[in-house]
Protein backbone atom coordinates (compact mmCIF):
# COMPACT_ATOMS: atom_id res chain seq x y z
CA UNK A 1 0.00 0.00 0.00
CA UNK A 2 1.32 3.37 -0.82
CA UNK A 3 2.70 5.39 1.77
CA UNK A 4 1.48 8.97 1.50
CA UNK A 5 3.71 10.91 3.30
CA UNK A 6 2.84 14.54 2.47
CA UNK A 7 1.98 14.10 -0.90
CA UNK A 8 -1.84 13.18 -0.43
CA UNK A 9 -2.90 14.60 -4.20
CA UNK A 10 -4.51 11.54 -5.85
CA UNK A 11 -4.02 9.51 -3.17
CA UNK A 12 -6.27 6.02 -1.94
CA UNK A 13 -6.64 6.36 1.68
CA UNK A 14 -7.20 2.59 2.77
CA UNK A 15 -5.31 1.95 5.69
CA UNK A 16 -3.47 3.52 8.77
CA UNK A 17 -0.44 1.73 7.52
CA UNK A 18 0.06 4.26 4.64
CA UNK A 19 0.28 7.19 7.68
CA UNK A 20 3.04 8.61 9.55
CA UNK A 21 4.16 11.46 11.67
CA UNK A 22 4.61 14.12 8.70
CA UNK A 23 1.10 12.95 6.83
CA UNK A 24 -0.83 13.03 10.57
CA UNK A 25 0.62 16.53 10.93
CA UNK A 26 -0.34 17.89 7.52
CA UNK A 27 -3.41 16.50 7.72
CA UNK A 28 -3.89 18.36 10.86
CA UNK A 29 -2.56 21.85 9.95
CA UNK A 30 -5.17 21.43 7.01
CA UNK A 31 -8.27 20.86 9.50
CA UNK A 32 -6.56 23.69 11.59
CA UNK A 33 -7.26 25.64 8.21
CA UNK A 34 -10.57 24.39 7.81
CA UNK A 35 -11.74 25.25 10.62
CA UNK A 36 -10.86 29.19 10.90
CA UNK A 37 -12.23 29.45 7.58
CA UNK A 38 -15.44 27.43 8.53
CA UNK A 39 -15.92 29.45 11.26
CA UNK A 40 -15.73 32.54 9.72
CA UNK A 41 -18.60 31.48 7.72
CA UNK A 42 -16.47 31.66 4.19
CA UNK A 43 -18.03 29.44 1.11
CA UNK A 44 -15.10 26.64 0.51
CA UNK A 45 -15.08 26.08 -2.88
CA UNK A 46 -12.63 23.61 -2.73
CA UNK A 47 -14.02 20.66 -4.51
CA UNK A 48 -16.04 22.72 -6.95
CA UNK A 49 -16.85 20.92 -10.12
CA UNK A 50 -15.92 17.91 -8.79
CA UNK A 51 -18.46 14.77 -8.17
CA UNK A 52 -17.84 12.38 -5.29
CA UNK A 53 -19.25 8.88 -5.09
CA UNK A 54 -20.34 7.45 -1.98
CA UNK A 55 -20.95 3.87 -2.56
CA UNK A 56 -21.54 2.24 0.74
CA UNK A 57 -22.29 -1.64 1.07
CA UNK A 58 -22.85 -1.26 4.34
CA UNK A 59 -25.32 0.65 6.93
CA UNK A 60 -24.00 3.66 8.13
CA UNK A 61 -25.27 7.08 9.85
CA UNK A 62 -22.27 9.01 10.35
CA UNK A 63 -19.63 8.53 8.09
CA UNK A 64 -22.21 8.53 4.90
CA UNK A 65 -23.28 11.73 5.96
CA UNK A 66 -20.43 13.31 7.36
CA UNK A 67 -18.78 12.40 4.20
CA UNK A 68 -21.66 13.73 2.26
CA UNK A 69 -21.80 17.08 4.13
CA UNK A 70 -17.93 17.47 3.30
CA UNK A 71 -18.26 16.75 0.26
CA UNK A 72 -21.17 19.84 -0.54
CA UNK A 73 -19.38 22.17 2.11
CA UNK A 74 -16.22 22.03 0.11
CA UNK A 75 -18.68 23.03 -3.21
CA UNK A 76 -18.51 19.18 -4.58
CA UNK A 77 -21.48 17.35 -5.44
CA UNK A 78 -22.26 13.29 -4.69
CA UNK A 79 -23.77 9.99 -6.05
CA UNK A 80 -24.78 8.52 -3.01
CA UNK A 81 -25.73 4.99 -3.02
CA UNK A 82 -26.74 3.26 0.16
CA UNK A 83 -27.13 -0.02 0.51
CA UNK A 84 -26.41 -0.86 -3.10
CA UNK A 85 -27.07 -4.62 -2.63
CA UNK A 86 -30.71 -3.78 -2.23
CA UNK A 87 -31.43 -1.02 -4.65
CA UNK A 88 -28.52 -1.11 -7.72
CA UNK A 89 -27.47 -3.74 -9.76
CA UNK A 90 -25.74 -5.48 -7.48
CA UNK A 91 -29.19 -7.17 -6.83
CA UNK A 92 -29.68 -8.76 -10.70
CA UNK A 93 -25.50 -10.05 -10.04
CA UNK A 94 -23.52 -7.52 -11.37
CA UNK A 95 -19.89 -7.99 -10.00
CA UNK A 96 -18.12 -6.03 -7.88
CA UNK A 97 -15.28 -5.09 -10.39
CA UNK A 98 -18.18 -4.14 -13.21
CA UNK A 99 -19.92 -2.00 -10.27
CA UNK A 100 -16.35 -0.13 -9.93
CA UNK A 101 -15.93 0.48 -13.48
CA UNK A 102 -19.05 1.99 -14.24
CA UNK A 103 -19.09 4.44 -11.13
CA UNK A 104 -15.36 5.49 -11.58
CA UNK A 105 -16.39 7.19 -14.66
CA UNK A 106 -19.11 9.02 -13.01
CA UNK A 107 -17.38 10.45 -10.68
CA UNK A 108 -13.88 11.76 -9.80
CA UNK A 109 -13.53 10.05 -6.49
CA UNK A 110 -14.86 6.71 -4.73
CA UNK A 111 -15.66 6.56 -0.69
CA UNK A 112 -17.04 3.22 0.04
CA UNK A 113 -18.33 1.07 2.83
CA UNK A 114 -18.18 -2.54 2.64
CA UNK A 115 -18.80 -5.83 4.72
CA UNK A 116 -15.77 -7.39 3.18
CA UNK A 117 -12.03 -7.13 4.92
CA UNK A 118 -10.32 -5.99 1.75
CA UNK A 119 -12.89 -4.70 -0.24
CA UNK A 120 -11.50 -0.85 -0.53
CA UNK A 121 -8.14 -2.15 -1.65
CA UNK A 122 -9.83 -4.60 -4.13
CA UNK A 123 -12.04 -1.36 -5.44
CA UNK A 124 -8.46 1.03 -5.46
CA UNK A 125 -6.97 -1.67 -7.61
CA UNK A 126 -9.63 -1.48 -10.22
CA UNK A 127 -10.62 2.48 -9.90
CA UNK A 128 -8.97 4.77 -11.86
CA UNK A 129 -9.71 7.61 -9.29
CA UNK A 130 -8.77 7.37 -5.88
CA UNK A 131 -11.30 5.12 -3.26
CA UNK A 132 -11.71 5.92 0.61
CA UNK A 133 -12.03 3.52 2.98
CA UNK A 134 -14.82 4.32 5.36
CA UNK A 135 -14.82 0.48 6.25
CA UNK A 136 -14.01 -2.83 5.14
CA UNK A 137 -15.70 -5.40 7.22
CA UNK A 138 -13.87 -5.61 10.14
CA UNK A 139 -10.78 -4.68 8.42
CA UNK A 140 -9.91 -0.82 9.22
CA UNK A 141 -11.56 2.49 8.89
CA UNK A 142 -9.06 4.89 8.78
CA UNK A 143 -10.99 8.05 8.43
CA UNK A 144 -12.64 7.41 12.45
CA UNK A 145 -9.08 7.13 13.56
CA UNK A 146 -8.22 10.29 11.50
CA UNK A 147 -10.77 12.14 13.42
CA UNK A 148 -10.08 10.72 16.83
CA UNK A 149 -6.23 11.07 16.43
CA UNK A 150 -7.05 14.55 16.08
CA UNK A 151 -9.44 15.15 18.34
CA UNK A 152 -6.90 13.68 21.40
CA UNK A 153 -4.54 15.95 19.84
CA UNK A 154 -6.76 19.02 20.16
CA UNK A 155 -7.33 17.97 23.78
CA UNK A 156 -4.09 16.83 25.19
CA UNK A 157 -1.53 18.36 22.45
CA UNK A 158 0.40 15.22 21.56
CA UNK A 159 0.15 12.02 20.34
CA UNK A 160 2.73 10.53 22.24
CA UNK A 161 3.60 9.33 26.19
CA UNK A 162 -0.13 8.72 26.59
CA UNK A 163 -2.44 6.24 28.83
CA UNK A 164 -5.01 4.76 26.81
CA UNK A 165 -7.75 2.02 27.77
CA UNK A 166 -9.58 0.50 24.39
CA UNK A 167 -12.75 -1.56 25.18
CA UNK A 168 -15.17 -3.61 23.44
CA UNK A 169 -15.21 -5.90 20.61
CA UNK A 170 -11.32 -5.66 19.73
CA UNK A 171 -11.57 -8.91 17.33
CA UNK A 172 -14.05 -7.16 15.31
CA UNK A 173 -14.20 -3.88 15.64
CA UNK A 174 -12.17 -2.19 12.54
CA UNK A 175 -11.69 1.32 14.37
CA UNK A 176 -10.11 0.21 17.04
CA UNK A 177 -7.39 -1.98 14.54
CA UNK A 178 -7.46 1.58 12.84
CA UNK A 179 -6.73 3.14 15.94
CA UNK A 180 -3.99 1.56 17.18
CA UNK A 181 -1.96 1.66 14.08
CA UNK A 182 -2.30 5.02 14.40
CA UNK A 183 -1.10 5.00 18.19
CA UNK A 184 1.87 3.20 17.39
CA UNK A 185 3.72 5.58 15.01
CA UNK A 186 4.06 7.48 18.39
CA UNK A 187 6.50 6.89 20.68
CA UNK A 188 5.92 5.14 24.59
CA UNK A 189 1.69 5.30 24.42
CA UNK A 190 0.57 2.51 26.96
CA UNK A 191 -2.74 0.97 25.45
CA UNK A 192 -5.02 -1.25 27.76
CA UNK A 193 -7.16 -3.52 25.67
CA UNK A 194 -10.51 -4.82 27.89
CA UNK A 195 -12.10 -7.18 25.69
CA UNK A 196 -14.11 -10.32 26.53
CA UNK A 197 -11.57 -13.22 26.12
CA UNK A 198 -13.32 -14.26 23.08
CA UNK A 199 -13.33 -10.84 21.22
CA UNK A 200 -9.32 -9.47 22.29
CA UNK A 201 -7.37 -8.15 19.22
CA UNK A 202 -7.05 -10.26 16.46
CA UNK A 203 -3.50 -12.48 17.49
CA UNK A 204 -1.61 -11.06 14.06
CA UNK A 205 -2.54 -8.14 14.45
CA UNK A 206 -1.22 -7.94 18.21
CA UNK A 207 1.99 -9.43 16.96
CA UNK A 208 1.86 -6.94 14.57
CA UNK A 209 1.17 -3.60 16.29
CA UNK A 210 3.56 -5.06 19.28
CA UNK A 211 6.78 -4.71 17.30
CA UNK A 212 6.14 -0.66 16.91
CA UNK A 213 7.10 1.42 19.39
CA UNK A 214 3.36 1.10 21.33
CA UNK A 215 2.97 -0.86 24.26
CA UNK A 216 -0.36 -3.26 24.71
CA UNK A 217 -1.27 -5.06 27.92
CA UNK A 218 -4.43 -7.04 27.51
CA UNK A 219 -7.30 -7.08 30.40
CA UNK A 220 -10.51 -9.11 31.20
CA UNK A 221 -11.64 -7.49 33.83
CA UNK A 222 -12.68 -3.44 35.15
CA UNK A 223 -10.95 -4.44 38.95
CA UNK A 224 -7.76 -4.16 36.13
CA UNK A 225 -8.91 -0.70 34.67
CA UNK A 226 -5.01 1.68 35.84
CA UNK A 227 -6.85 4.80 37.44
CA UNK A 228 -4.36 7.07 35.22
CA UNK A 229 -5.92 6.92 31.53
CA UNK A 230 -5.73 9.91 29.19
CA UNK A 231 -9.07 8.59 27.25
CA UNK A 232 -10.76 5.61 27.05
CA UNK A 233 -12.13 4.74 23.82
CA UNK A 234 -15.46 2.54 23.66
CA UNK A 235 -16.88 0.59 21.22
CA UNK A 236 -19.60 -1.83 20.22
CA UNK A 237 -19.69 -5.58 19.85
CA UNK A 238 -20.08 -6.00 16.35
CA UNK A 239 -23.49 -8.32 16.15
CA UNK A 240 -23.04 -8.22 12.19
CA UNK A 241 -20.24 -10.20 12.60
CA UNK A 242 -21.09 -13.00 14.74
CA UNK A 243 -22.65 -16.15 12.83
CA UNK A 244 -24.37 -17.48 16.19
CA UNK A 245 -26.45 -14.61 18.19
CA UNK A 246 -26.17 -16.74 21.24
CA UNK A 247 -22.47 -15.79 21.36
CA UNK A 248 -23.37 -12.09 20.68
CA UNK A 249 -26.20 -12.09 23.89
CA UNK A 250 -22.94 -13.87 26.13
CA UNK A 251 -21.10 -11.25 25.14
CA UNK A 252 -22.65 -7.57 24.61
CA UNK A 253 -22.86 -5.56 27.90
CA UNK A 254 -20.14 -6.98 29.29
CA UNK A 255 -18.38 -3.71 30.09
CA UNK A 256 -20.65 -0.86 30.34
CA UNK A 257 -19.46 2.45 30.86
CA UNK A 258 -21.58 4.12 33.79
CA UNK A 259 -21.13 7.18 36.37
CA UNK A 260 -19.75 4.57 38.58
CA UNK A 261 -17.43 2.74 37.09
CA UNK A 262 -15.74 6.45 35.97
CA UNK A 263 -16.05 7.34 39.61
CA UNK A 264 -14.42 4.25 40.32
CA UNK A 265 -11.52 3.87 37.88
CA UNK A 266 -11.49 6.94 36.15
CA UNK A 267 -10.10 10.37 36.84
CA UNK A 268 -10.81 14.07 35.87
CA UNK A 269 -8.52 14.83 33.34
CA UNK A 270 -9.46 12.08 31.22
CA UNK A 271 -11.75 12.13 28.29
CA UNK A 272 -14.35 9.11 27.00
CA UNK A 273 -14.33 8.68 23.08
CA UNK A 274 -16.79 6.23 21.05
CA UNK A 275 -17.09 5.89 17.29
CA UNK A 276 -20.66 5.22 17.50
CA UNK A 277 -23.50 4.23 17.46
CA UNK A 278 -23.32 2.99 20.86
CA UNK A 279 -26.24 -0.02 21.62
CA UNK A 280 -25.52 0.13 25.62
CA UNK A 281 -21.97 0.15 26.59
CA UNK A 282 -22.37 3.62 27.50
CA UNK A 283 -25.27 4.58 30.10
CA UNK A 284 -27.07 7.97 28.62
CA UNK A 285 -25.99 8.97 32.41
CA UNK A 286 -22.64 9.59 31.37
CA UNK A 287 -23.38 11.82 28.39
CA UNK A 288 -23.84 15.24 30.44
CA UNK A 289 -20.36 14.46 31.71
CA UNK A 290 -18.05 17.17 30.14
CA UNK A 291 -15.05 14.01 29.29
CA UNK A 292 -17.54 12.44 27.48
CA UNK A 293 -16.47 13.65 24.17
CA UNK A 294 -18.39 10.87 21.65
CA UNK A 295 -21.46 13.08 20.72
CA UNK A 296 -19.59 16.49 20.93
CA UNK A 297 -16.31 16.59 19.70
CA UNK A 298 -15.42 13.79 18.05
CA UNK A 299 -18.96 14.38 15.20
CA UNK A 300 -17.33 17.78 14.75
CA UNK A 301 -13.79 16.99 14.40
CA UNK A 302 -15.31 14.19 11.65
CA UNK A 303 -16.61 16.71 9.74
CA UNK A 304 -13.81 18.79 9.69
CA UNK A 305 -11.09 15.85 8.93
CA UNK A 306 -13.18 14.64 6.12
CA UNK A 307 -13.44 18.09 4.43
CA UNK A 308 -9.64 18.68 5.55
CA UNK A 309 -8.53 15.25 3.24
CA UNK A 310 -10.94 15.51 0.82
CA UNK A 311 -9.15 18.88 -0.39
CA UNK A 312 -5.73 16.98 0.16
CA UNK A 313 -6.36 14.26 -2.26
CA UNK A 314 -7.54 16.71 -4.34
CA UNK A 315 -4.55 18.49 -4.53
CA UNK A 316 -6.00 21.61 -2.49
CA UNK A 317 -4.39 23.50 0.94
C1 LIG B 1 -18.13 2.36 13.30
C2 LIG B 1 -18.00 1.46 12.09
O1 LIG B 1 -18.83 1.50 11.18
O2 LIG B 1 -17.02 0.75 12.07
N1 LIG B 1 -19.03 3.39 13.12
C3 LIG B 1 -18.59 4.54 12.52
O3 LIG B 1 -18.33 4.56 11.35
N2 LIG B 1 -18.41 5.61 13.29
C4 LIG B 1 -18.33 1.65 14.57
C5 LIG B 1 -19.40 0.61 14.67
O4 LIG B 1 -20.17 0.36 13.76
O5 LIG B 1 -19.46 0.03 15.75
Amino acid sequence: MKKISTNFKNQDILSLDQFDKKSIKKLFLTIDKIKKLFSSKRILNLLKGKIITLLFFEPSSRTFASFSSACKRLGGQTIEYQNPLQTSSTIKGESFSDTIQVFEQYCDLIIMRHPETGAAKKAADIASVPVVNAGDGSGEHPTQTLLDLYTVYEKFGRLNNLVILIGGDLLYGRTVHSLLKGLSIYKNNLVYLLSPKNLCLPKELFNEIKNREVKLIEIYSENDIPRNCDFWYWTRVQKERFSNIDDYEKVKNKFVITPELLEKKGNQKMIIMHPLPRVGEITIEVDKDPRAYYLRCQIKNGLLTRMALLSLIFGKK
